[in-house]
């Protein structure tokens, strides 16, 4: 008999939701996890505590650039960076607790430590061996390197890093101008810091639909942020309190320096699978590091399985979640299912930027038949009342059919408008379906329902 029906390395989103839903369904399950607290990357230095600090730096830009105009007079708060920081850890610290309680509320054992798998059906923690029928890899992401560039959390720093700095920096450099360099640039520039964001590509965030991202630069612009598109970062050099940052930029190949108190290095994530020992097991791994699987998640290995950042496909938090369910119901011989084509991503910037399905380009790639919905905050009263009428919804739908094949959106709450799409892609509906359902009055949403009735005769306040 093994110790476990299922053991599960790494708790992170894809790693503890997969436990959860494991114990739900009935089968004894364990998760080992070196760090000192659950939740992973995304709890513990990611998703939940750059959200605590662009909270707290929006709040203060509202109070620099909105209160007065609202008629709430004064000064506006000074900057307490310590205070700020113990803030973020402390909802990183109710995050974590959080799923501990969750993990005992199931019944589910924390083997503390690094786990590997010497073989088939069996998980190595420390000095214990543990046999389990499945094991499922959830070892998430690291960051990426950078030829040239070597980071020392401190003046040269990845995403962990720049959570935490000693202060604040009056400049920094950031390399990468995808959703972590957006996300803690902008954290950053309501700071004070002078912001600079080399960028390899012509434009900022890849894959994203071409049109938001021009308006998306247009308004990090607004916000003092600046760009250095087409340029490509050949070295950093880590002096005393600065650093100097070279890149080339790619029209002319023309060398150039940048100054910076800070740098941050945000240009990718690559699977982290160190230490299991996937080779000696013959797991697969492709050339890009990440665990190759089938369809059910199932890796070369029989009984040994891995979803997430170390697999194929976005490396999101919530992708990870809906993989960790999916696997949990194979194992108890469910049907688990992903719909890969409706997972949205959502930038958390002000304004957010949220997108799900198909964009323009890859339409076009396609050679598809569509038409586009689109409708301006500008044009929506709630977001015109509280200084949000940056941004649009768009919409694209199929040129024949009506079917949603995709939407993007950059304006106020954006991350959750976009989950009224979601819904209706999953449920295969029309842009007709949206626009004759009823949306209540002053929402962000009638945007949204807005840029469905553009899709068909039109909207109303355009
Ligand atoms: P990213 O892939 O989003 O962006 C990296 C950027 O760096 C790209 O635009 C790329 O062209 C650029 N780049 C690469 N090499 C360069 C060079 N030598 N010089 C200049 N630019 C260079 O990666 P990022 O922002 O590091 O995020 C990593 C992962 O974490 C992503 O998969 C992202 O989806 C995820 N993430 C998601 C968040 C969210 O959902 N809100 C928040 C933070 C991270």
């Amino acid at each position: 008999m093994a110790d476990y029906d299922v053991i599960v390395i790494g708790a992170g989103p894809g790693g503890y939701v997969c436990a959860i839903r494991c114990a739900q369904l009935g089968l004894k399950t364990a998760v080992v996890e070196g760090r000192e607290t659950l939740g992973g990357t995304c709890l513990n230095v990611g998703c939940i505590p750059s959200k605590a600090l662009l909270h707290a730096t929006h709040m203060l830009h509202e109070s620099e650039h909105n209160f007065a105009a609202m008629g709430l007079k004064g000064k506006s708060p000074s900057v307490d960076w310590k205070q700020m920081l113990a803030y973020k850890d402390d909802v990183i610290a109710q995050n974590t607790k959080g799923i501990e309680f969750l993990f005992k509320k199931n019944k589910i054992d924390w083997l503390k430590g690094w786990g590997s798998i010497p073989g088939a059906g069996k998980v190595k923690v420390g000095d214990d061996t543990h046999s389990a029928k499945h094991i499922v890899i959830a070892t998430g992401s690291a960051s990426s390197s950078l030829p040239g560039v070597e980071v020392d959390e401190k003046i040269v720093v990845t995403s962990t890093g720049a959570l935490e700095l000693g202060k604040i920096p009056k400049s920094m450099v950031v390399i990468g101008g995808g959703v972590i360099g957006l996300e803690m640039g902008s954290v950053y520039a309501r700071l004070g810091a002078a912001v600079t964001v080399v960028e390899y590509l012509d434009r900022i965030i890849p894959g994203n639909d071409d049109e938001i991202a021009r308006t998306f630069l247009k308004l990090l612009k607004k916000q003092g942020l600046d760009f250095i598109l087409g340029a490509a970062v050949q070295s950093v050099e880590a002096l005393k309190t600065k650093a100097k940052v070279t890149y080339k930029l790619r029209k002319d190949d023309s060398e150039h320096q940048l100054d910076a108190d800070c740098v941050l290095v945000a240009t990718g994530r690559k699977p982290f699978t160190d230490g299991l020992g996937l080779e000696a097991l013959g797991v697969e791994i492709s050339k890009r590091g990440q665990v190759q699987t089938d369809a059910h998640w199932q890796t070369s290995v029989k009984g040994v399985y891995a979803i997430g950042d170390c697999i194929d496909g976005p490396m999101l938090a919530h992708k990870a979640e809906d993989e960790g369910m999916a696997m949990a119901e194979v194992i108890a011989g469910q049907a688990g299912h992903v719909n890969y084509g409706v997972i949205p991503g959502v930038i958390y910037t002000h304004p957010e930027v949220a997108s799900v399905g198909e964009t323009e380009e890859t339409l076009k790639e396609q050679g598809r038949a569509y038409k586009v919905g689109k409708f301006s905050f500008m044009g929506n009263g709630r977001a015109k009342a509280v200084f949000a009428g940056d941004g649009f919804v768009k919409i694209l739908a199929d040129k024949e059919t009506d079917r949603i094949l995709g939407a993007h959106i950059i304006g106020p709450a954006a991350g959750d408008l976009i989950h009224e799409i979601c819904v209706a892609m999953e449920f295969g509906a029309a842009a007709e379906d949206i626009a004759r359902t009823c949306h209540a009055h002053p929402t962000y949403s009638e945007a949204v329902r807005e840029a469905a009735l553009a899709c068909g005769d039109g909207a109303i306040h355009a």
